[in-house]
């Protein structure tokens, strides 16, 4: 078999990223630089400074990721980007690197959805894992259930109407003092925490089965914190996290497992940066095993914002034929 090489570059939030892949599931090298530092005391991340920090980190983290697979420049095959969605000046930065590139060396360039990505991180450790199947994608920015029909070809069934997922964690994170990014955070704590301590509400809309709505389970956790916060009551930090927790899962396994039936899915995975929470990985993984359907999830480190995802997903566009022109732009709110 024919071996392809990739150079991926992810740079459209707050890491900077690049791996070289093989085959789509052999990871050479996955060199992630977090920006977490540098925006912790801010709250969240602040674009401008995100771009700024991706350009001083872009080429050593290129670098890098070249030594650690002891490869070179002349040894790839193609130079694959995420070009969208996410922070336009973040993306800019990843986009013009490989354009760079790709001309200097004459190579293919492949520009990767975001959210392909983040799918198609499944893919590095389930080798028997192909479409067609159903996929939850949880992340600070999406909240999707999508349709995997053929690698490259996905329908949506059901989006966020307001916040992502992880918006809501990290806010909820943040007004409980638990700092950012407050979903591992939330995570850990939750664990000592009573899960039916505060029922919280759930949003289950009829005109729409599969779409998701958690700006009304965040303001119900503000709302009950400057509640007690006025009756001079003290808050158990681990039962309001743990009890957001549950909320918030329990609507994401139910609207999945709601979708895996009707569309008669027997596959589910899950991807995306919540995907490496532990609640939501027993829930979703529980409620399969019962209704007899496969569940697969990506170990911690590929669920989060890295590079190797990419160079999988363009893999797999590279064997279809995907070529992008040094025209390829960022764009901010690309769709799947
Ligand atoms: O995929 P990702 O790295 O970036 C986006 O594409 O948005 O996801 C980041 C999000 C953040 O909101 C972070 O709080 C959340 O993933 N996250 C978690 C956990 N680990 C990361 N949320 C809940 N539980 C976790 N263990
Ligand atoms: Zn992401």
């Amino acid at each position: 078999e024919e071996t392809i090489r990739i150079l991926a570059i992810e740079t459209s939030c707050d890491e900077t990223s690049a791996a070289v892949v093989e085959n789509g599931t052999r990871i050479l090298s996955n060199v992630i630089s977090s920006q977490i530092d540098l925006h912790k005391k801010f709250g969240g991340v602040v674009p401008e400074l995100a771009s700024r920090k991706h350009m001083e980190k872009m080429d050593p983290v290129i670098q890098e990721a070249l030594e650690q697979a002891g490869t070179t420049f002349r040894d790839l095959d193609a130079v694959a980007v995420t070009y969208g969605p996410g922070l336009v000046g973040a993306l800019l930065v990843g986009v013009s690197e490989a354009k760079a590139m790709a001309y200097a060396m004459g190579k293919p360039l492949i520009g990767i959805h975001h959210i392909e990505g983040h799918i198609s991180a499944n893919y590095i450790e389930h080798p028997d894992l192909k479409p067609p199947f159903l996929c939850l994608v949880v992340s600070g920015g999406h909240t999707h259930l999508v349709h995997v029909k053929d690698y490259g070809h996905y329908g949506v069934i059901g989006k966020t109407r307001d916040d992502a997922i992880g918006e809501a964690f990290d806010k909820v994170a943040r007004a409980i003092g638990l700092g950012y990014p407050g979903g591992p955070a939330i995570d850990r704590i939750a664990r000592e925490g009573n899960p039916d301590a505060i029922r919280f509400p759930r949003a289950f809309m009829e005109d729409g089965p599969y779409d998701f709505s958690f700006s009304g389970v965040k303001s119900a956790v503000l709302n009950y914190l400057n509640q007690a916060k006025m009756r001079g009551e003290t808050v158990v930090v681990a039962d309001v996290a743990a009890s957001f927790q549950k909320a918030a899962v329990e609507v994401l396994v139910k609207k999945t497992m709601k979708a895996a039936k009707n569309h008669g899915f027997d596959t589910i995975a899950l991807a995306g940066g919540v995907a490496a929470n532990s609640w939501l990985r027993e829930s979703l993984g529980a409620a399969c095993k019962e209704a007899g359907i496969g569940f697969h999830h990506p170990s911690m480190l590929f669920c989060t914002d890295n590079a190797a995802m990419i160079g999988t997903a363009a893999y797999h566009a590279y064997r279809q034929g995907v070529r992008h022109g040094l025209d390829l732009n960022a764009v901010p709110d690309l769709k799947l």
